[in-house]
C-alpha cells in the first residue's frame, strides 16, 4: 500500500470514529471501557472473528460480487484430498440429516470447467469447526475434491443446523451488550478455484433457515441459497446405501476468468 493510500484510508476511518464519538458524546468511563474491550479482543484471539463479522462482508461485495460471500474466520488451509465417492471426513456417529450435494462448476460464459478443485468446510450440529473448538477430531467435516470430465461433483455431508458464533468471549460480551444475537444460518463453505480462472470464495444456505435475513455476518445472498429435498422412503434410502432419510441439493458454482 502507498502512503497516500495509508493516510487516504485510514485518514477517512479515524475522522469518521471522531465523528460518532463527537456526536454520541462518549464518556471517559466509555472511552476506558472500549480501550479496554478491544485489548481483551486480541487477548482472546478474536480479531478474525470480530473484522469477518463486521466488515468482511463490504470488503467481498467490492471484490467478489455476485455468487460469492464471506471466508470467515475458519478456513483451514491443507484439508485432505477426498476419493471419489466423495464424502467429507465424519464421525462414525456424525450427528445430523445427511446431505448429499451435487452441482457443477463452469466458466461465467456457461462452460463446465472439468477438474476445479472444491475446498469445502463447515461446522458440526453443534456449531464446532474441527481445527478451531477442541471438540470435533482434526479436518472433521473438511475436505478437498474436484470436478470430473463434466465439470460436476457429487459430495455426502451432513446439513449444518443454524449457527451461533463461539460463546464465552469478548464477541459474545459485546453482541449481549447490544441486544443483538449472534447467529448465522446453517452454511457449507467454499473455496472453488480452476487454472485460469479466479478462485471463488463462498458459502451455501437453506430455504427455511429461521436465520438467512438476519445473518450477524451479513453474509446471505439470494443465490445461495439452496432449496433441500428430503428423501425418507425404503427404495430412495436402498438406492443410495442410506440407512436413514436423507436431503439433496444441488449448485452451480461460477468462475470468472483471470486477468
Ligand atoms: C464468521 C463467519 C462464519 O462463517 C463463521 O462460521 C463464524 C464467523 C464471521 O463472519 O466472523
Ligand atoms: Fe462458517
Amino acid at each position: 500500500m502507498t502512503t497516500e493510500r495509508v493516510a487516504t484510508v485510514v485518514g477517512d476511518l479515524v475522522n469518521r470514529i471522531n465523528d460518532a464519538i463527537a456526536k454520541h458524546e462518549v464518556t471517559y468511563d466509555e472511552y476506558r471501557a472500549a480501550v479496554n474491550y478491544l485489548i481483551r479482543v486480541g487477548e482472546a484471539g478474536e480479531w478474525p472473528l470480530f473484522t469477518d463479522v463486521f466488515f468482511e462482508h463490504t470488503v467481498e461485495q467490492l471484490n467478489q460480487g455476485e455468487g460469492g460471500t464471506i471466508m470467515g474466520p475458519y478456513y483451514v488451509p491443507d484439508a485432505p484430498w477426498l476419493e471419489r465417492p466423495y464424502v467429507l471426513p465424519m464421525r462414525e456417529d456424525e450427528k445430523g440429516d445427511p446431505l448429499i450435494l451435487s452441482g457443477t462448476v463452469r466458466s461465467t460464459s456457461g462452460d463446465p470447467i472439468p477438474g476445479a478443485v472444491l475446498d469445502m468446510w463447515q461446522a458440526d450440529a453443534d456449531t464446532n469447526y474441527s481445527n478451531i473448538q477442541q471438540e470435533p477430531p482434526p479436518f472433521n467435516l473438511r475436505g478437498k475434491m474436484t470436478t470430473d470430465e463434466n465439470g460436476e461433483f457429487e459430495v455426502r455431508t451432513i446439513v449444518p443446523p443454524y449457527y451461533h458464533l463461539p460463546r464465552g468471549g469478548p464477541m459474545e460480551e459485546l453482541l449481549k451488550a447490544a441486544g443483538w444475537h449472534d447467529f448465522r444460518p446453517g452454511h457449507l463453505h467454499f473455496i472453488v478455484s480452476a487454472d485460469g480462472y479466479t478462485p471463488l470464495t463462498t458459502q451455501l444456505y437453506f430455504e427455511g433457515d429461521r436465520y438467512l435475513d438476519s445473518d450477524v455476518a451479513s453474509a446471505v445472498k439470494p443465490e445461495l441459497i439452496l432449496t433441500l429435498r428430503e428423501h425418507d422412503s425404503p427404495e430412495e434410502m436402498d438406492a443410495r446405501g442410506m440407512t436413514k432419510p436423507f436431503f439433496t441439493t444441488s449448485h452451480e458454482f461460477r468462475l470468472k476468468p483471470a486477468g
